[in-house]
C-alpha cells in the first residue's frame, strides 16, 4: 500500500480528457493542474441518410457527448486549468448558455468562484439548469450577448477575475483538439468541415488545429472550412455588425463576434465559405437529423447541416467528397424548441382496442 506521500494530486491521477490525449500539443507545464471531467474523444459517426441527400460522404462529430454536453468543455478544461495555475480565485464569462454551463462545471471542480453573465430571456432551459446546478453566480444582463461580453472585458481589465470566453487564448488552444481527433480518426482531413459560427472562436480553433497538425507533418492536405451563421445574426456574411441579432438558434444569436478576423482568415486560407441559413432551414435540418439519423443536437448545431443541404441544392459537392459536420451541442440543452417543433402526442383512454384502432391495426389484423 502506498503511504500517500508519493501519490500525485487526485486531479492528476485520471489520465483521460484532452489534456492527456493531446498533452504534447497544448501549452501545459509541469505545474499546470489538470482540471478535467473526461472531455473529448467524442463520436465521429457516418451519416448515411444525409450522405445520400448531399451526394458526399457525411460524418457527424457529436460534441454533445462532452461532459456538459457541448464542445465548450475542450476549451474550458484548458482555460480553467490555466486560471488555477495562475492563482485565479474567480472566473467570469458572458454566454448564450453553453460556455456558462461549461465554466460553471469546471470552476466548481477547480474550487474557483464562477460568475456568468447571460442575455435576458434568451438562454435555453437545459443550459440554465446546468449553470444553476453547479452553483455559479448568475447575472442576467438587460441586453444581448455582445453587450454582456463587453462587460466581461470591462470587469477583467479592472478586477481580479479571469475571463474564460474564447477571447482567452487557452480556450482556443483547448478547442484545437477537435481537429486533432478528426484527423486521428479519419487518418486524413475531410474534404470539407461544416459548422455553425457564433462568436467565431470554434471555427478559428479548428482551423488552427488542422494547421498545427499540417505544419508538424501529421496531416498532408487541409480541409476547406464551411461556416454558417443564422440569417438574423450573420455579421460575417453581411460584413457589418448586427445590433439586434435574432434567431431560433439562441446559441449563435451574436451580432459582433469576438473572433471575427480569425474566422475570416480560416475561411480565406482554406478557400472556404461563411454563408447564412434561415431559421426555417435550421429547424428543417435539426428535425432531419432526428428523423433520418437518430441524432439529437441543439438548433445552433444544425446550422452546419442546414448549410451543406443548402450548398448541395446548388450542386456544390462531388462524389468522393467527405464532409464532417460539427454538432456542437446536445439537443437536451433546449427542450423547449424540441417540443415546440415536434408533433404533439395524442392522449387516449387506457384501452388496448382504442389504441390499436388509433394505430390503424384494425380488428381483422389482430
Ligand atoms: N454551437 C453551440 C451549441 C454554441 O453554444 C456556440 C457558441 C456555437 C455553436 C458557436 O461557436 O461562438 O465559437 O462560433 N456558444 C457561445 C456560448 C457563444 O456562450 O455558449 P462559436
Amino acid at each position: 500500500m502506498s503511504d500517500g506521500s508519493s501519490m500525485p494530486e487526485l486531479s492528476q491521477r485520471t489520465p483521460q480528457g484532452v489534456l492527456w490525449a493531446y498533452e504534447n500539443w497544448l501549452p501545459l507545464t509541469k505545474d499546470t493542474p489538470r482540471i478535467s471531467l473526461g472531455e473529448g474523444n467524442t463520436p465521429l459517426i457516418p451519416a448515411p441518410g444525409l450522405s445520400r441527400k448531399v451526394g458526399a460522404e457525411v460524418y457527424l462529430k457529436l460534441e454533445g457527448a462532452n461532459p456538459t454536453a457541448s464542445f465548450k468543455d475542450r476549451g474550458m478544461t484548458m482555460a480553467v486549468s490555466k486560471a488555477r495555475e495562475q492563482g485565479a480565485e474567480a472566473v467570469i464569462c458572458a454566454s448564450t448558455g453553453n460556455t456558462a454551463a461549461s465554466a460553471a462545471a469546471y470552476a466548481s471542480r477547480a474550487g474557483l468562484e464562477c460568475i456568468v453573465l447571460l442575455p435576458e430571456g434568451k438562454v435555453a432551459l437545459g443550459k440554465l439548469a446546468s449553470v444553476a446546478h453547479c452553483g455559479a453566480r448568475v447575472v442576467t444582463i438587460q441586453g444581448n450577448f455582445d453587450e454582456a461580453l463587453e462587460i466581461v472585458r470591462f470587469l477583467t481589465g479592472k478586477y481580479p477575475v479571469q475571463g474564460v470566453n474564447s477571447i482567452n487564448p487557452y480556450r482556443i488552444e483547448g478547442q484545437t483538439t477537435g481537429a486533432f481527433e478528426i484527423v486521428d480518426a479519419l487518418g486524413a482531413a475531410p474534404t470539407y468541415q461544416a459548422m455553425p459560427v457564433g462568436n467565431a472562436g470554434n471555427i478559428s480553433a479548428y482551423w488552427r488545429g488542422y494547421k498545427t497538425y499540417h505544419q508538424a507533418g501529421r496531416l498532408k492536405g487541409l480541409p476547406i472550412m464551411l461556416g454558417f451563421q443564422a440569417a438574423g445574426a450573420a455579421p460575417i456574411v453581411t460584413g457589418k455588425p448586427v445590433p439586434h441579432p435574432e434567431t431560433v438558434a439562441s446559441a449563435i444569436r451574436i451580432g459582433r463576434p469576438a473572433s471575427w478576423q480569425t474566422a475570416v482568415q480560416a475561411r480565406d486560407e482554406s478557400g472556404g465559405i461563411i454563408d447564412m441559413v434561415t431559421d426555417e432551414e435550421i429547424i428543417a435540418a435539426y428535425q432531419l437529423l432526428g428523423t433520418l439519423e437518430g441524432v439529437f443536437c441543439e438548433p445552433a448545431s444544425a446550422a452546419g447541416v442546414a448549410g451543406i443541404l443548402k450548398l448541395a441544392r446548388g450542386g456544390f459537392f462531388k462524389a468522393g467528397d467527405s464532409v464532417v459536420c460539427i454538432l456542437t451541442g446536445h439537443g437536451l440543452k433546449d427542450p423547449e424548441t424540441a417540443i415546440s417543433v415536434a408533433a404533439q402526442p395524442v392522449t387516449l383512454p387506457a384501452d388496448g382496442q382504442v389504441v390499436a384502432d388509433y394505430l390503424g391495426y384494425g380488428q381483422n389484423r389482430s
